[in-house]
């Protein structure tokens, strides 16, 4: 009667099992955050040979990305997804010697890592200011939501998908706060800190954003989405990649912040115009 058990127990001692838990998950972010920091990919377990590596959505040969910089980071914050074993992470560097606002994204299979999607934003991307993306990320509150106040993941996520479904549709209602601020690039929607809802500044209504991946994070309150932007570079047909990474609470969006690298055309098109128009 014991033997059951017990053999039960040497066989699954032998097996991994996927595991994408936060425990796990935060490792794998803390993991990230220290490579980057030594410019030493080599130092994350969970890479495999298969892993994919992009930046701005292309393929890059890791050996020679981003990764393989040793950054000094002035800040960092990560966000974690159980369900979909998925995670996003957030840098600034504000040396002067070259600033960067960096957003990765990995997907893992609760054991390694299938695929790490970076963003590397630098002069001459939307909005582009590390110095004031820093700055005004100082001034937010990213605590842990506590645990009794914790919204419904489906909740977190709609609040996300309702952002982007408004701009193919001016009836979608985005459940934004009061305050809610966006921060894009450098560039501040609230930097008079106002305290009103200067998220709802307008949006067009005829750009359909497709190809959303997810982080949901219900300890964090946050949804990070991953997305292709059309129409953001003008001077571009090409979407734009693109991370939103949106705080929210009691169900209303509290943060957004956006990253968004402009391919080849400084500004996405707008540099040196000294237009200052916040559109995504
Ligand atoms: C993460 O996991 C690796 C491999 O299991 C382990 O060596 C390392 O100590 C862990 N790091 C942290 C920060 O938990
Ligand atoms: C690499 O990817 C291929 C195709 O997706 C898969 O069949 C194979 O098992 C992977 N190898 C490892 C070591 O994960
Ligand atoms: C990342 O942020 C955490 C929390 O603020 C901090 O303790 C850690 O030192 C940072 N890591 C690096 C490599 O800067
Ligand atoms: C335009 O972009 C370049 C980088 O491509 C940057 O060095 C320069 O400062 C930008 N000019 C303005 C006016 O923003
Ligand atoms: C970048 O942001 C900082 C902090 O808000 C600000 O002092 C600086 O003027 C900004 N730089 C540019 C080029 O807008
Ligand atoms: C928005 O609502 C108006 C009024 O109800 C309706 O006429 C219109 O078709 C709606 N537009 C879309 C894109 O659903
Ligand atoms: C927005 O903030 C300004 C400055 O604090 C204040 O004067 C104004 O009444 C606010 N507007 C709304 C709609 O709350």
């Amino acid at each position: 009667m014991m033997a059951t058990p017990l053999l039960l127990i040497i066989a699954l001692a032998g097996t991994t099992l996927a595991d994408c838990g936060y425990a796990y998950l935060r490792n794998t972010t803390s993991q990230y955050v220290d490579a980057q920091s030594r410019g030493l990919y080599t130092a994350m377990t969970g890479l495999i040979p298969n892993t994919t590596y992009t930046e701005q959505f292309k393929p890059v040969d890791i050996r020679v990305g981003i990764l393989s910089k040793p950054l000094k980071l002035a800040h960092n914050r990560s966000f974690h997804d159980p369900v979909r074993c998925t995670t996003f992470t957030e840098i600034i560097v504000t040396d002067p010697s070259h600033p960067y606002v960096i957003g990765t994204r990995m997907e893992t299979d609760g054991a390694k890592i299938t695929k790490i999607e970076t963003l590397v934003t630098d002069a001459g991307d939307w909005l582009f200011n590390a110095t004031g993306y820093a700055y005004y990320n100082s001034l937010e509150k990213w605590d842990p939501i506590p645990a009794q106040e914790y919204d419904d993941p489906a909740v977190i996520k709609a609040a996300g998908d309702a952002y982007f479904d408004r701009f193919a549709n001016a009836n979608v209602t985005v459940p934004y706060g009061t305050p809610c601020a966006r921060l894009e690039g450098g560039a501040y929607t609230d930097s008079g800190l106002t305290g009103n809802n200067t998220c709802n500044l307008g949006l067009p209504n005829t750009i359909k954003v497709t190809d959303r991946r997810y982080v949901v994070d219900v300890e964090m309150g946050a949804v990070n989405i991953y997305v292709g932007f059309p129409g953001l570079d003008r001077a571009s047909n090409e979407p734009t990649p693109d991370s939103h990474l949106f705080r929210v609470e009691k169900g209303k969006i509290r943060y957004i912040h956006t990253i968004s690298t402009c391919e080849g055309h400084p500004g996405c098109g707008l540099n040196g115009t000294g237009l200052s128009v916040f559109l995504c």
